[in-house]
């Protein structure tokens, strides 16, 4: 047993090193369109080996599995070092335990082989390759349904060293870096971890990215633009770092934010023609889609947030927003601003959402400490879901 799990590792090893340069470890994206939720792909445990959808989440510190059975994978000794290294804590549960407390439920610390693909930048798969101690846990309560199918569990991505990025990142010696392009509808969007993907849009901008306990990624939106005009924001609300969140379906600003974002945008809008609807919850400004994009050039205002550059220059970048990522479809007739009214005291001024995410390809570089994002792939006609040449 002893020498095939070394078997097993060198095996792994040999694997990764002769890797091409320009390789990448991958995973597909999907978006489940009912719950507007993306998950990912991958195979967990030798004893029972059908692949897991999980939740792709920013803000989740260890990946937490539903598992009907948790003995399928290895317990983490109690005391022990990997034990340790979290912010875990000791139980008796017919034996002692290693335990994680998630928001929401506790669950037992476990590790066990995970297996990932190799692709080169044009997604052509190249090899599988695992390793053989990713650290998750395991949730085996029965009375908890967190995770509606298809799902079963979450996949941490977040700045700790439990993620399962940096998991995969310190495996594999590789510099702690993964992009994320999450696809505005189907399966073909792609997480790809470790390595600068080359292939990457012509132009990607960088910013700061910053973290709040370490545990959410904050940038530092300055400004917000509607068609070039700045909003005319109390300065309380500048300087503000805005959180980032693959599980938030549309961007949520505090209340004095979003009044002064969707007037500015409703009178652009106006000026352009498009006109105005009843509200439908949850979203508070909807139009008639039939007065949107009726011309052949779109007439839906620009939308841009004005981010520090890595350089720390006074220059402000600015990262666009155009029609299919500022509204959202509610059926033939009425399209919405998509952005949600996140009340008078929200935990944060801002949360950037999916809807806004997807078909942009983001970079998270741990070694810059950067955020890198692609101008939207809907303007060189491609998408997250066949960026870059793939249908
Ligand atoms: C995983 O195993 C490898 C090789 O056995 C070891 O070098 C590494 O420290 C282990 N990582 C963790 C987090 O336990
Ligand atoms: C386009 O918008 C203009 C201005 O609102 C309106 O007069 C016209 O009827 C619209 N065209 C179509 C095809 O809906
Ligand atoms: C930052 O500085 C480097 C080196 O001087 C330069 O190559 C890069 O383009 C600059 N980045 C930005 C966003 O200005
Ligand atoms: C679209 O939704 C609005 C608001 O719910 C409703 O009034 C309208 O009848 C719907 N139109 C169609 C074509 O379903
Ligand atoms: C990490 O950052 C340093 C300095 O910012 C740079 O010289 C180095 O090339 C980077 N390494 C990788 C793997 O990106």
């Amino acid at each position: 047993m002893v020498s095939l799990t070394r078997l097993i590792v060198f095996v792994s090893i040999f694997t990764s090193i002769t890797l091409k340069s320009n390789s990448q470890y991958f995973l597909p994206i999907t978006k489940h369109e009912p719950t507007k939720q993306f998950y990912t792909t991958l195979t967990i445990g030798t004893l029972e080996s059908s692949p897991l959808n999980l939740l792709l989440d920013l803000g989740t510190t260890l990946t937490l599995l539903d598992c009907d059975k948790v003995l399928l994978y290895q317990l983490v000794p109690c005391h022990s070092s990997t034990c340790m290294s979290l912010p875990s804590y000791c139980d008796f549960e017919g034996i002692i335990l290693c335990l994680y407390r998630h928001s929401k439920q506790t669950a037992i610390v476990v590790q066990d082989k995970v297996f990932i693909s190799t692709t080169d930048d044009d997604r052509n798969f190249l090899s599988q390759v695992s390793f053989d101690n990713f650290t998750f846990s395991c949730a085996n309560d029965k009375t908890i349904q967190d995770f509606p199918p298809p799902l079963s569990g979450i996949l941490s991505l977040s700045p700790l060293s439990s993620s399962f990025t940096k998991q995969v990142t310190s495996a594999f010696s590789v510099p702690p870096i993964f992009s994320l392009c999450l696809p505005s509808s189907g399966s073909f969007g792609s997480f790809h971890i470790g390595s600068v993907n080359t292939r990457r849009p012509i132009s990607m901008t960088s910013t700061p990215m910053t973290f709040t306990d370490s545990r959410d990624y904050l940038i530092l939106v300055q400004s917000i633009y509607v068609e070039g005009t700045p909003l005319p924001l109390d300065s309380r609300f500048v300087l503000g770092g805005a959180k980032l969140s693959t599980v938030v379906p549309y961007t949520e600003l505090h209340t004095d934010i979003y009044d002064a974002f969707a007037q500015s945008f409703t009178l652009q809008a106006m000026a352009m023609g498009i006109s105005m609807v009843p509200s439908v919850a949850p979203f508070k400004h909807c139009f008639d889609a039939r007065t949107v994009n009726n011309m052949t050039e779109p007439n839906v205002p620009m939308i841009e947030i004005g981010l520090p550059n890595v350089n720390a220059t006074s220059e402000v970048n600015k990262w666009a927003f155009y029609d299919a990522n500022t509204l959202v479809k509610v059926n033939e007739t009425v399209k919405c601003l998509a952005f949600i009214d996140g009340g008078n005291k929200p935990k944060d001024l801002m949360v950037i959402g999916t809807h806004q995410l997807q078909d942009y390809m983001i970079e998270f570089d741990f070694n810059s400490s950067a955020l890198s994002f692609s101008e939207s792939l809907l303007l060189y006609d491609s998408s997250c879901s066949t960026w870059p040449s793939q249908k």
